[in-house]
């Protein structure tokens, strides 16, 4: 075989690798949350920016089966994040500052430890993202129901 083939076989080759590679990376990010670095302009979506929140930091425990553990709160749909917990309502549409569920993550031990604020500007934005949505009416569509993350198979 001459040098030049083989050279350009081997590019060839080599560009299809990376290509393959490139699309199965796209495919499997896509549909990944992403953690946002920055509070969305306008409203914020709950689908978009508030669930994967809400499943990735909270629903390992607070879901109907782990609630009992996790001061009685589920936060699996709109209707028990507003009737659940041993002080509900922990989630108060309209109101952050007296929403527990706001509260809750600034003062509470287990959930400073929980939640360990890495980095914190982004932490910073998560609960923007939190105080924001409560503040707009905590839209949550009735058949939303959150899930713990094990059983995401996709977001
Ligand atoms: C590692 C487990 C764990 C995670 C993760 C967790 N929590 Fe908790 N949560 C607890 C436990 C335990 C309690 C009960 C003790 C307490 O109130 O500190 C609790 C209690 C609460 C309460 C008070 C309920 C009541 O009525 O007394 C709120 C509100 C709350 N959690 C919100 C959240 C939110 C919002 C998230 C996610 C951002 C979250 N928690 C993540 C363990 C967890």
């Amino acid at each position: 075989m001459k040098p030049t083939l083989r050279h350009s076989i081997a590019l060839v080759s080599f560009l299809l690798i990376v290509g393959i590679f490139l699309v199965v990376q796209t495919r499997t990010g896509e549909d990944l949350p992403t953690w946002p670095t920055s509070v969305p302009a306008g409203k914020i979506d709950f689908k978009k920016n508030v669930r994967p929140l809400l499943i990735i930091n909270c629903l390992e425990c607070h879901n109907n089966e782990n609630a009992p553990e996790n001061g009685n709160l589920s936060l699996e749909t709109r209707k028990l994040a507003m009737t659940t917990g041993n002080h509900a309502p922990v989630l108060i549409p309209g109101k952050p500052d007296e929403s527990l569920l706001i509260n809750v993550l600034t003062l509470d031990g287990i959930h400073i430890e929980a939640m360990p604020p890495t980095p914190d500007k982004i932490w910073g934005v998560r609960m923007e993202i939190l105080r924001r949505w409560i503040e707009e009416g905590a839209d949550w569509p009735e058949d939303v129901r959150l899930v713990h993350p094990r059983e995401i198979e996709k977001w």
